[in-house]
């Protein structure tokens, strides 16, 4: 069993909240184990407490079309919410909710490994942009130890303030590059291992040259 299909068994029984009181269903995620792109949404609906699956309802609709706008299918990213489990009546994620849920997802954040974090929505957001503003940040990103963070507005924006489609279509359309630019981070060596590799350099140097300064005497 991989340690990701371990973990949704552990969320899937988690009780650390009251919302696992009222779920028919916790909702852990769902994806590519190595994804490069991991989406991070608020917290499961209706459609999605009944399957147990990410983003099933209609602002997942509206997710897919947008992965589609770049290429993407579902099954090639991860999927994952803030809080696991349906907040009654929809509404939103209370502070200790959100607290009891934050090992998940950062135990899935290490397990995937993601080269990039889309943050759907303001929770989302306020987990990895703290203090700031969806309306002033969305569409921008930023890069943290080799993670390159990018928010958005949540799907479900767009389907009560239609106006917004357009704009979260748009933000989409700036994944892929920002994405070649975090592979291409990934790939630079980070300042740490350039010292490492310099000084590897100047003892492999001192090993060559030591051996011929000791034949001299
Ligand atoms: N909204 C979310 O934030 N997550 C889901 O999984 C579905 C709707």
């Amino acid at each position: 069993m991989s340690s990701l299909t371990d973990l949704n068994e552990k969320i899937a029984k988690c009780d650390a909240c009251r919302l696992c009181k009222q779920r028919k269903r916790a909702v852990p995620g769902e994806g590519r184990e190595d994804a490069e792109i991991m989406f991070i949404g608020e917290a499961p609906g209706w459609h999605e407490d009944q399957q147990g699956r990410p983003f099933v309802g209609p602002a997942g609709q509206f997710l897919d079309e947008l992965l589609q706008s770049i290429g993407l299918k579902r099954g090639e990213v991860y999927i994952a919410n803030v809080v696991k489990c349906r907040p009654p009546s929809n509404r939103d994620p209370l502070p200790d909710e959100i607290g009891a849920c934050r090992k998940w997802l950062d135990r899935q954040i290490e397990l995937i490994k993601p080269k990039m974090i889309v943050t759907l929505g303001r929770y989302s957001m306020a987990r990895f942009f703290p203090g700031a503003t969806i309306s002033k940040i969305h569409g921008t990103a930023r890069n943290s130890e080799g993670v390159t963070y990018f928010a958005m507005y949540h799907p479900a924006a767009a389907l009560h303030q239609g106006s917004l489609r357009g704009v979260i279509m748009e933000d989409m359309l700036k994944i892929p590059s920002f994405l070649t630019q975090a592979e291409a981070a990934a790939e630079e060596p980070s300042p740490q291992k350039a010292k490492k590799a310099e000084k590897m350099e100047k003892v492999e140097k001192v090993e060559q040259t030591e051996p011929k300064q000791l034949s001299m005497f």
